[in-house]
Parts: C-alpha cells; sequence; structure tokens
C-alpha cells in the first residue's frame, strides 16, 4: 500500500484521555491499554507527558518497555527540560517519538505566551531541533491551529519541517472548526507550503460543537494522513475524535476515503469497555460502533429486514468490531497458571507473589458467585486489586444491607481507615444510598457526588455490576470504581476507592500551560 494510501492512526487516549477530569490513569493501567492498543495495531500511542509529573514520567517509561510494535511518544512543549524528559522517558521504546507543540494562533501567542510570532517560529524551530538530536521521529503541532492565520501557519510549519519534523500536526484545539473549512485548511496548507511533501499531515480534533470526527475526516479528504483519537471519544473538555468512530467510517466508505488503516477492528469493542473500566467513564448505550445499543435493533420492522437480509439495516457487522468476541475463559475449576497466562494475555503482569494471590483469591470468589467468567470480569477483577493494594486510608471490611417493600432501606458497614475499625448505619432512599451514606459518616470528607453509574460488565443476571462514582472536593475531580455481582457492595466500593483517590496527591502539570 502506497503511503498515499494509509491513514496513521495515532492513539492519544493515555495523553489527551487523560486530561478529562477525573479520568488519570496509573502506570500498570496505561501498560494494559498500552498492550491493548498494541494488539489493536494503533501505529502511535501518545503515552503522557512526561514532565508533568513524576507519575506521568514513570508511566511512559513502563509503556515504552511493554510496547514492541506500536510507535511510543511522549508529549512536550517547546522547552528543552520538557524535550529532555521526554527523551528519557522513551529510551527504553523499540520506536520513539518525541511530539512537541506551541501554540500559534493570534490569541495564544499575545495572552498567554506573550511572545511575537517570529519568537515563537524561533523556539518552534529550537524545540524541533533539540528533539531531533535525541530521537529520529519528531512530530511538531501548531497548538490552536484552528484558530491561527493560515500564512502564519506557512511559515512555523516550513520552518518545522526543515528543521526535521517529519509530522506535522494540526490541532483544532477548542473544537472550533468546521468541517468545509477544516479540509480547506489542511489543504491549503499542503499545496502552499514548499516542503509539505517531506512530512505526514495530521489532525487532532476537539468535540466541543459535536465535530471532531467530521473535522478529521474532512481533512483526511483534504490529504491529511494521520489522524489523532482516543478509544470512546475521551479527551479534555468534550473529549477528542473517537478513533473507532474514524476508523469505522474510512473502513466502511472505503469507496469515498479509498485508504486504508492497520488498525485490527475486532479488537475495538474489548479495548473501549477496558478504557471505560480503567477510567470509570461509562460508554453511553447510542454511542456509535461501542454502544450497547450499537447493533441493537429495537423496531419490529428493523428485525425483520434484517432476519431477511441483514444489510438491510446494517451497515458493518457487529463482529468485525468485536462485539461477542467475549469468550467465556475461566471457571471455577481455573487454576492460578491458567489464571496468571490468561491475564499476560490482556498485558496484566503481577509484579509480586502477593499480588497474583490477592488477584487470584478474588477470581476464586466471583467464580463462587458468577458461573462463567470473561475477560470483562478479569479486567475489572485486576483494577479492582489494583486498587485495593494501594497504601488506602480506608477499605471496606463488610457491608449488610437490607431492603424490602413497604421499609425503609437500612445498610450497615464496617470500613478500615488508616487501619483502624468502624461501624456505621444509615437509612437512605435505597440500599445504595444507604451504603454511600454510612461510609460518609465515618469518612466526613464533605465531597460533591458529581456521578454515580452502574454498568453490567457483561450479560446476565449473574453479571457483576461495574459501578463509577464521581468525586469533587475544592476542584480536584476523581472517578472510583467498583466491580461486584451485588450493585450495593460494588457501590460501596466505588465510592471508597473515589475516597482513597482523593486522599491521595497527585500533583501534575498541565501541558497547556504556557511553559516558556
Ligand atoms: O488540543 C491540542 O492542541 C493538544 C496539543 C497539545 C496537540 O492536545
Ligand atoms: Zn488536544
Amino acid at each position: 500500500m502506497s503511503q498515499q494510501n494509509r491513514l496513521v492512526i495515532f492513539d492519544t487516549t493515555m495523553r489527551d484521555g487523560e486530561q478529562s477530569p477525573g479520568a488519570s490513569m496509573t502506570k500498570e493501567e496505561k501498560v494494559r491499554i498500552g498492550k491493548a492498543l498494541e494488539k489493536m495495531r494503533v501505529d502511535v500511542m501518545e503515552a503522557g507527558f512526561a514532565a508533568a509529573s513524576p507519575g506521568d514520567f514513570a508511566a511512559i517509561e513502563a509503556v515504552a518497555s511493554a510496547v514492541r510494535e506500536s510507535t511510543v511518544c511522549s508529549l512536550a512543549r517547546a522547552v528543552d527540560r520538557d524535550i529532555e524528559q521526554a527523551a528519557a522517558a522513551l529510551k527504553n521504546a523499540e520506536r520513539a517519538r518525541i511530539h512537541t507543540f506551541i501554540a500559534t494562533s493570534p490569541i495564544h501567542m499575545q495572552y498567554k505566551l506573550r511572545m511575537e510570532p517570529n519568537a515563537v517560529i524561533e523556539q518552534a524551530v529550537r524545540a524541533v531541533k533539540k528533539a531531533r538530536g535525541l530521537v529520529e521521529d519528531v512530530e511538531f503541532s501548531c497548538e490552536d491551529a484552528g484558530r491561527s492565520e493560515i500564512d502564519f501557519l506557512c511559515r512555523i510549519i516550513e520552518a518545522a519541517i526543515d528543521a526535521g519534523a517529519s509530522t506535522i500536526n494540526i490541532p483544532d484545539t477548542v473544537g472550533y472548526a468546521i468541517p468545509e473549512e477544516f479540509g480547506n485548511t489542511i489543504r491549503t496548507l499542503i499545496e502552499r507550503i514548499p516542503n509539505a511533501d517531506k512530512a505526514i499531515f495530521s489532525v487532532h480534533c476537539h468535540n466541543d460543537l459535536g465535530l471532531a470526527v467530521a473535522n478529521s475526516l474532512a481533512a483526511v479528504t483534504n490529504g491529511a494522513r494521520q489522524v489523532e483519537c482516543t478509544i470512546n471519544g475521551l479527551g479534555e473538555r468534550a473529549g477528542n475524535a473517537s478513533l473507532e468512530e474514524v476508523v469505522m467510517a474510512t473502513r466502511t466508505r472505503q469507496d469515498l476515503f479509498n485508504i486504508e488503516t492497520g488498525i485490527d477492528t475486532t479488537h475495538i469493542v474489548p479495548t473501549s469497555r477496558l478504557v471505560s473500566s480503567i477510567t470509570g467513564f461509562p460508554v453511553q448505550p447510542n454511542k456509535a460502533i461501542v454502544g450497547a445499543n450499537a447493533f441493537a435493533h429495537e423496531s419490529g420492522i428493523h428485525q425483520d429486514g434484517v432476519l431477511k437480509h441483514r444489510e438491510t439495516y446494517e451497515i458493518m457487522k457487529a463482529e468485525d468490531v468485536g462485539w461477542g468476541a467475549n469468550r467465556m475463559v475461566m471457571g471455577k475449576h481455573s487454576g492460578r497458571a491458567a489464571f496468571r497466562s490468561r491475564l499476560q494475555e490482556l498485558g496484566v503482569t503481577f509484579e509480586t507473589d502477593a499480588a497474583l494471590n490477592d488477584a487470584f483469591a478474588r477470581f476464586k470468589d466471583l467464580a463462587d458467585k458468577k458461573h462463567e467468567i470473561f475477560d470483562e470480569d478479569l479486567q475489572a477483577l485486576v483494577t479492582e486489586s489494583r486498587s485495593a493494594s494501594l497504601p488506602d486510608t480506608y477499605s471496606l471490611v463488610s457491608l449488610e444491607s437490607h431492603s424490602a417493600t413497604g421499609e425503609t432501606p437500612v445498610s450497615e458497614i464496617v470500613i478500615s481507615k488508616e487501619g483502624t475499625e468502624h461501624r456505621s448505619k444509615a437509612e437512605g432512599s435505597g440500599p445504595v444510598d444507604a451504603a454511600l451514606r454510612a461510609i460518609e459518616e465515618v469518612a466526613k470528607s464533605g465531597a460533591n457526588l458529581l456521578l454515580y453509574s452502574v454498568n453490567a460488565i457483561t450479560e446476565g443476571t449473574d453479571s457483576q455490576g461495574e459501578v463509577t462514582v464521581r468525586l469533587e472536593k475544592a476542584g480536584r475531580i476523581v472517578n472510583g470504581s467498583g466491580a461486584d455481582t451485588d450493585i450495593v457492595v460494588a457501590s460501596a466500593k466505588a465510592y471508597i476507592h473515589a475516597l482513597n483517590l482523593l486522599v491521595s496527591t497527585n500533583d501534575r502539570t498541565h501541558p497547556q500551560n504556557d511553559g516558556v
């Protein structure tokens, strides 16, 4: 396939996706996501912003060591320290990319950077050269390109390519662009910049007006050959272009786009579930491709049509994107070795025997309650076992709840707070409400509950319920998650997980601070 017909998929779930409030991921979680993305055959994965914090640095380092097939990338502002940190975090990568950026719109240059346009070009050139001195593969982004002047974009991009950038990214940082206009911008840049043929043009669209995918596709039609996107469209504010939509749109309408990605689409749904379970961001049921209803035909006419001839109402096959791929992988009689090996296939390794034993004990408990254990169950179980192994302030010891028609629900809970057990009992409008009130009576966190949601992890009434609890305190937002076949217990676990995240310290620099 010629480079002209190949669309590079650059996944930024672990960087821009992580910028969604509360979606932060641990090092181990990033390795699991990285392995899933590698299996899906993404070309490039942006594992984070190395200079943001020691935790981000370590996570990029771990992903770079674990992933062999895809390029691993770190974001870096156009400053020496960021670029050096990015290169150091990527030192073990089979293929490493540094993605450096600076703002190019008049509003950002004047108010955020407080720099003259010529100085911005000089800084961009210095940054690209510095990065090229450390790695072969350098991407340069013009932040807020969607509101930048075309003449200025031409000047800075030409200079960045001359300095050694082989990918030029045009972000619509604030989600302001409209497809036709954005497509024209990409075409004009490629036509006008004299050395445009020496770089791949990329786009990175935000979804503030719900147009991120449409803008990305308009850019592809006009010559962009890399799209930056995220699983489930996760990302800053309204999110980024969703990977699954971009990939399936170009594949389903191959007649129009005449382009191919290298993605193994059968990994889309499992990866979507993994990201949702790790971040605690549920997928809306009517979300294209990965929502629970995306392939469900409700109306009788549709059902009848699909039964007679599938293509009457289906433009894609559910199994092509990984629906129904969940296999019964384990049961009550599966042993430790089989458990460890299946998790290894899912990208999960255990650093200590104690960690493996803890996860295996949870698996046995679950297998006693649930006949068939699917990959999704294992993923949820590992997420939970990992969060339980954090140096917790709070942990759940026991929970008893009572609800009956005509009676006020009541929950009694024992939780351990810094090693000391506390018992508390509360009433509520339902057993979940009562359990969370009982926990709060001990924790007295005063946090605001922003979101409570329950999802069935697999099919059947014996499915585990996966609960997300989003709490806010003093401007800090965290997502706690918990899974159990009993949703009152799952809710208590999720609330306790969120409380533990609130008390943990995780100070990070935001990449879009000026940095100069
Ligand atoms: O939205 C944006 O502009 C970004 C850049 C850092 C690429 O995320
Ligand atoms: Zn972005």
